[in-house]
């Protein structure tokens, strides 16, 4: 084999390697954008609900930690916030909301945000979770499928998400624990 076709074999070759993946990749958002819908058409009836709660300890939570919990399969964000991130997010005029909403209606208590952790585009998991992880121009989230930012109350602030993270329903059990559902 001469050296040109070598060449022209390892072109091919990482061309091919990188459709493959492109394919890959939208078969990963096509599945997941399919997957979601799929589960609340298969809601639970009222008494099986009742049962699917998620108590949460948040007494080991540090300020300005983020933990994920699980609640009817879905990921749940769960932020100590500081003191800079309720204030941007208290700050934040609402004119400059796609989804509007005040940071106050959707917290129970400044400090805790508590928001359902899928993109409202096509529902892939944001990132921002971990503080090494991106957590896009606002400081929130950053859904890094399609590039959707969120700001430090789940609030939509660019890209294709139509709206706010949602908020699950959910009460102060006491100062240091919650019940979601
Ligand atoms: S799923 Fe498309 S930006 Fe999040």
């Amino acid at each position: 084999m001469s050296d040109d076709t070598q060449d022209h074999d390892d072109h091919s070759g990482s061309r091919r390697d990188f459709l493959y993946l492109s394919a890959g990749a939208f078969g990963a958002v096509g599945l997941g954008a399919a997957l979601w819908p799929f589960i609340s058409s298969m809601n639970p009836s009222a008494d099986v609900l009742a049962l699917s709660t998620t108590e949460v300890d948040l007494s080991q939570v540090e300020d300005g930690q983020r933990i994920t919990v699980k609640w009817q399969g879905k990921p749940v964000f769960i932020d100590r916030r500081t003191p800079t991130a309720i204030e941007e997010a208290e700050s934040t005029p609402l004119a400059e909301l796609r989804d509007p909403e005040t940071d106050e209606e959707r917290v129970l208590t400044p400090e805790w945000l508590v928001v359902i952790g899928i993109c409202t585009h096509l529902g892939c998991v944001p990132l921002g979770q971990k503080a090494s992880e991106d957590r896009g121009e606002w400081g929130g989230w950053f859904c890094p499928c399609h590039g959707s930012h969120y700001d430090t109350s789940g609030r939509i602030r660019k890209g294709p998400a139509p709206l706010n993270l949602p908020i699950p329903p959910y009460a102060f059990l006491n100062d240091t624990s919650i019940k979601i559902g």
